[in-house]
């Protein structure tokens, strides 16, 4: 069925077209019995489904983030700082910086998923991962998979995913800042993790749908938040259609929310639509 989606719209089309909207049309449009009898057919998904797929989304953004604004950027003359914040400092967020962003915008939504991103050998200490979230972080550290549990001391569903060093600025940044307790980071290596926490232990497709959207918003406003500091550079870089990879530019909000979307959407909408086919499989059985 996703394949016949993906062909009757033309793949290239589809991308363009911004797939997400198309399918969340496509998740509401096809609804097939009423609420009580879709519960009854396991209508719901477990939230550990929202935290795989958000994961994804935030893997995405972040490594765009890293690679693409910070590393790239950093060449052509832009500067990313911890202390970005402060008036006199002409510089954007680092990455984790970029991701508080947009988890302090995801609380201003009404949707209640909660994000953190911790580790083990923090350069901040506000970061190091205390009680649950570190018995469960070491159990990461082990296997390298993402563990799912009921953090009963926040009342909240939760889940930690492995926070990778996907770029070499991801490396030598923290291995040459002087509050890092650890200096021989490899690429590649388990850095953190991301922690995400949600209310309930399951949420129907719309609602999945709704908390994707509303990440990406708060990717948008992260972005924002860079575009009003750059307007105030003594020498702004241009902004447009541009990346940092073509010299003294940067993205503008549409540009980069497109290519976030270009490299995020096939993954999550496929997840989707796989998740609407079981749900109309399970509905079809149960009659
Ligand atoms: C240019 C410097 C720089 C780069 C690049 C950078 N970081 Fe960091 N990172 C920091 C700083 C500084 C903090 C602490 C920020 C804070 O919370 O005040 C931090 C925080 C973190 C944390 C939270 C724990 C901690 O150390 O406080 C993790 C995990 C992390 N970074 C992983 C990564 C990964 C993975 C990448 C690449 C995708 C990356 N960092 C890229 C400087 C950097």
């Amino acid at each position: 069925m996703t394949q016949a989606i993906f062909q009757h719209f033309g793949t290239k089309r589809l991308l363009g077209l911004g797939v997400f909207a198309l399918a969340a049309i496509y998740l509401f449009a096809t609804r097939p019995v009423p609420l009580q009898a879709e519960q009854a057919a396991g209508r719901t998904v477990p939230v550990e489904t929202v935290f795989r797929v958000v994961a994804a989304e935030n893997d995405v953004a972040r490594k765009l983030w890293t690679a693409d604004i910070v590393g790239a950027g950093t060449k052509a003359g832009l500067k990313f700082h911890e202390k970005w914040r402060e008036p006199a400092m002409e510089a954007g967020p680092l990455p984790a910086l970029f991701l508080r962003e947009a988890s302090t915008a995801l609380q201003k939504t009404r949707i209640p998923l909660g994000l953190f991103l911790g580790s083990d050998f923090p350069i901040s200490q506000s970061n190091r991962f205390t009680g649950i979230q570190a018995d469960h972080f070491a159990q990461l550290r082990n296997t390298g998979e993402p563990e799912f549990f009921n953090a009963t001391d926040i009342g909240r569903f939760t889940a930690i995913f492995p926070d990778r060093a996907v770029a070499p600025g991801c490396v030598t940044c923290h291995n040459e800042h002087p509050n890092s307790p650890k200096t021989d980071w490899k690429l590649n290596d388990i850095m953190g993790a991301t922690t995400w926490s949600y209310p309930k232990e399951r949420v129907t497709l719309e609602e999945l749908v709704q908390i994707v959207a509303a990440l990406r918003t708060s990717f948008g406003s992260a972005y924002d938040a860079y575009l009003t500091k750059v307007a105030t550079f003594e020498r702004p870089p241009e902004i447009g259609d541009k990346w940092p990879a073509e010299g003294y530019f940067i993205p503008s909000k549409r540009v980069f929310l497109a290519e976030f979307e270009r490299r995020a959407s096939a993954n999550t909408v496929e997840r989707l639509l796989s998740l609407a086919e079981a749900r109309t499989a399970s509905t079809s059985a149960g009659r």
